[in-house]
């Protein structure tokens, strides 16, 4: 277990000396100390990544590519310890930890190959003395500021197209889960990475560490996982150097259920959408709207499905519904469910938080159903980031469509019918950057990931995640 942060190559402590802890939510064991370090230590990533970039992005593509490639096969061969570490700091079951470590391993892939692809273009000029050539050129140091929800797939979906590209890069991992990021720390440098072009700063405190990002010139592009909130933040410190960002910010999504659709499909997508990581994803359905002459039996479907999941620790076996990651979090659902049964909606399974055995932090949430849930209740305006499934029932597609466009958030929808034609105009009336048609689990290495309105901007995944870490410079000769 790496408990230093990684700068230039080296493995170093803050300055101060000043550690903090990391802790299991399923326990509340602390499982490690790791630097807590704020300005100076940022300041020294920084002068790492910027050292670090002239040389990086001279490289041809293919000795970039090579690298990442062996990062990812890195990854792939040492998911077992990677998940087991990862579901232990996070609380995730370990085969979703390792699910997510194999998640985590394509975006380098696939970034690793599209290294090779970063093309220019030439345009016709209007005087034939003229020629236009176009550069994709990378913008400079990239900062990450990642989640906790998944502690290896959103860093390497950050860093993998930046570095791909020809950037370098500082990452600042959520306080919550430090110990995934370090080792990746230590995949990058043994993937044969040069010292300083990946630098890994913990501390307990992001606002230091953010500050300093933003502050410094060098940095060219910080992309950030997290709320609205603080995405707002950002965007107001970003102003100083004009930094370039790309937020990925709260989501609130709609899962659209209509009386065509293939329902125990509709079932096993929802079960997908909203169960993965207890329901603590940005794309995770959050208000489930579901046509009124198939609710009762959509209902039903959906209980029988929900009785197969089992609570528990990282380490038990058949674990497929962790504790949420802290108390904070858990206050959160009660008061969603509080609200909702103040509002006249009925709990129809589970709606209690229990700790399922001795030695166990009462942080799990009994996954829980509510039914006749009204627009304006907390559950439909606030993103809920946990196993609670609300349900509201809507009588046409046009009802649907406005319910579900009826949020500031705009990050993932999902809807499901058999209807071609319904399929392309909800496809396209719903207000959001990823939409799943039939399909409850969408996220994948080569599609452009990330939301509109108040679920931010800029494309994480694929081409589009590589292009956003250039700038284009044309260059016009006269002959
Ligand atoms: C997130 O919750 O932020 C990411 C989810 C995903 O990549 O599927």
């Amino acid at each position: 277990m790496h408990t230093r942060n990684l700068i230039g190559g080296e493995w170093v402590g803050a300055e101060s000396g000043a550690v903090f802890p990391v802790r299991n939510p399923a326990t509340d064991e602390t499982l490690a100390e790791v630097p807590d370090c704020g300005t100076t230590e940022t300041a020294r990533a920084i002068d790492a990544a910027a050292a670090a970039f002239e040389g990086w992005r001279a490289l041809p593509a293919h000795e970039r590519s090579a690298p990442l490639r062996r990062l990812s096969d890195l990854m792939l061969a040492e998911v077992e310890p990677l998940a087991t570490l990862l579901s232990r700091e996070q609380g995730k079951p370990l085969a979703e930890a390792r699910g997510e470590i194999r998640y985590g391993a394509s975006f380098v892939e696939w970034a690793a190959e599209e290294a090779k692809r970063v093309y220019g273009e030439t345009i016709p000029a209007s005087t034939p003395g003229k020629r236009i050539v176009v550069l994709r050129q990378p913008v400079g140091v990239v900062a990450a500021i990642t989640p906790w929800n998944f502690p290896n797939a959103m860093i390497t979906r950050k860093i993998a197209p930046a570095l791909a590209v020809g950037c370098t890069a500082v990452v600042k991992p959520a306080e919550q889960t430090p110990l995934s990021a370090l080792a990746l720390g230590d995949l990058c440098a043994r993937a044969g990475l040069p010292a300083g072009v990946v630098n890994i700063v913990t501390g307990r405190d992001p606002a230091p560490i953010g500050a300093a990002l933003f502050a410094d010139p060098r940095v060219r592009h910080v992309s950030f996982t997290g709320s609205t909130e603080v995405g707002r933040v950002l965007m107001r410190q970003a102003a100083a150097n004009i930094t370039r960002l790309s937020l990925e910010l709260g989501g609130h999504a709609p899962f659209i259920v209509f009386e065509d659709a293939d329902l125990d499909k509709a079932v096993a997508g929802l079960m997908a959408s909203k169960f993965r990581n207890a329901g603590q994803t940005c794309i995770c359905a959050n208000r489930v709207l579901v046509q009124e002459s198939i609710a009762d039996e959509f209902v039903a479907r959906l209980r029988g499905a929900i009785a197969g999941l089992q609570l528990g620790p990282w380490d038990s076996p058949d674990a497929t519904v962790g504790p949420l990651i802290d108390d904070d979090a858990v206050a959160k659902v009660e008061r969603h469910i509080a609200d909702a049964r103040a509002g006249g909606a009925s709990v129809r399974t589970g709606g209690t938080v229990i700790s399922p055995r001795a030695g166990l932090a009462r942080r799990f949430v009994e996954p829980t159903i509510l039914e006749g849930v009204k627009p304006g209740m907390l559950c439909t305006r606030e993103e809920t980031f946990g196993p609670v499934v609300p349900i509201t029932r809507f009588a046409t597609e046009a009802e649907a469509v406005r319910l579900a466009n009826d949020t500031p958030f705009g990050l993932a929808a999902y809807f499901y019918t058999r209807d071609a034609s319904r399929l392309i105009r909800v496809a396209e009336a719903l207000e959001y950057g990823v939409v799943g048609a039939n399909d409850g689990a969408p996220s994948t290495a080569q599609a452009p990931f990330g939301g509109v309105k108040h679920s931010g901007f800029g494309r994480e995944g694929g081409k589009h995640a590589c292009q956003d870490y250039t700038e284009l410079k044309y260059v016009s000769i006269g002959l």
